[in-house]
Formats: structure tokens, sequence, C-alpha cells
């Protein structure tokens, strides 16, 4: 599904350059539950992006289904984004005005489905991860946990080839996260291929496989 060699990203800091991605060579298969752990600043988030298709490499390559995405433009990069990735954030980015339901069909906009479709997949992305009495709330009246399930839906809705996940159970109590952790077990098992990072030991070692980042470098444990 995913093959990098040797991707290498570096920002400059105040005249510094910093080596978020030191040289990652990485094969993520199909199918595979896949935790990357490491402490703050370790390139966590630097290797989604790269996974995600939110940045290009300084150096280096990352193939996504036989397709060399780091030599994309924007444009195609929205739109591999958009068709067939799936993202879930520490702090859910959900929008407060609307509700689960609304949020979950604007997922589904940059794919265009009809307004019908929309509704419909919407609510079964909803259903799928247990909350489809819960499609008229608003984020402010759903707890953590909840809301989170939202923006899990707001991803599946999309029927991505992968989820990718940046620190999912961050912001959630320890028994929300060994739900959260759950659920995304669940979809494993149905098949979705699902990368996710967490500076938490307990929710890496529920994964199937294991990867450690620090400065850059990329370790399998
Ligand atoms: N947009 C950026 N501009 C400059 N430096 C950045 C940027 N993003 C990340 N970095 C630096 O790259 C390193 C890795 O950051 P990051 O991938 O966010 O780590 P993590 O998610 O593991 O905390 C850090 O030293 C961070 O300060
Ligand atoms: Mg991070």
């Amino acid at each position: 599904m995913f093959a990098l060699t040797d991707v290498k990203k570096t920002y400059q800091q105040k005249g510094r350059t910093v080596h978020a991605l030191a040289g990652v060579t990485l094969e993520i298969p199909r199918g595979q539950l896949v935790a990357i752990q490491g402490s703050t600043g370790g390139g966590k988030t630097t290797l989604l992006q790269m996974l995600g298709a939110l940045d290009r490499p300084t150096s280096g390559t990352v193939i996504l289904d036989g397709q060399e995405i780091s030599k994309l433009g924007d444009r195609k990069l929205a739109d591999v984004r958009a068709k067939q990735l799936g993202f879930v954030f520490q702090h859910y980015n959900l929008i407060p005005t609307l509700t689960a339901q609304e949020n979950v069909e604007m997922g589904l906009a940059p794919l265009g489905p009809k307004p019908e479709e929309r509704k419909q997949r919407a609510a079964e992305a909803l259903a799928s991860v247990g909350l489809a009495d819960r499609g008229d709330h608003l984020p402010g009246e759903l707890s953590g946990g909840q809301q989170q399930r939202v923006s899990i839906a707001r991803a599946l809705a999309k029927r991505p080839q992968v989820l990718l996940a940046d620190e999912p159970t961050g912001n959630l109590d320890e028994a929300t996260r060994d739900d959260i952790m759950g659920l995304f077990e669940s979809l494993w098992r149905e098949g979705l291929t699902i990368v996710m990072v967490t500076h938490d030991s307990a929710v890496a070692r529920r994964a199937e496989r294991r990867l450690h980042i620090s400065g850059g470098k990329l370790t399998e444990k």
C-alpha cells in the first residue's frame, strides 16, 4: 500500500536546519494496523503528513498504491487526500455549528455524490461507529469519545483505502481511549489499513505492528 524510500524532510527554524525525517524507508502492506510511537518532536506528525499526501518530502519517494505521490502537484495531492485517504485528528476537527450528520456529509462533499447519497452514506458511517441515534447532535452536545467517533465516521464515509490517525486518543480518558482502540481494531478486522501515531504505549501495544520514531529515524519494535 505504502512504500517510502529514504524519505527526508528538513525544516528551517530560526536559521537552523531541523531534520524532521532523516531518511525513512518503510513498507506498509494493505490491511495492517500500524502504530508509530515516539516522543514529542520525534517526527511522528511529519511522517504522517508524508503518508497522507499533506506535504512532499525534501528528498526520497513516497508511493501509494503504485503512484509516486511525492512527485504530484498540489491539485493532484488534494485529489489523493480527498478520494483515497481518511484522516482522524487528536482534536477531532469537527465544525461546531454543524450536526454530527452534517459534519460527516461535509467529508463527502469533495467526492461529489448527490445529496441523497451523501445523506445515506453519512448515516451508514455514523451507524458503523455506534452513533446512529446521535446524527442530529452538535459536537458540543457529545462527549469527547463520541466526537472522535463522529470524526472517524467522517473519514469512513469516504470509503478510504487507509485511515491515518494522529494521536487519535490523545485527548481522551483511559476508558474512552480503550473504547476507540476497540473500534479501530474492529475496522482493521474488517480489512481497513490503519496507520496511527501515538505517544501512548498502551495504545501502541494493541497494534499489529509497532514502529518507533525518534530524531526522524524509524525503527521496528
Ligand atoms: N512546519 C514546520 N516548520 C519548522 N519545523 C517543523 C515544522 N513541523 C515540524 N517541525 C519540526 O520537526 C520536528 C518533528 O516534528 P513533528 O513531526 O511535529 O514531531 P511529533 O509529531 O513527533 O511531535 C520537530 O523538531 C519540529 O519542531
Ligand atoms: Mg505530532
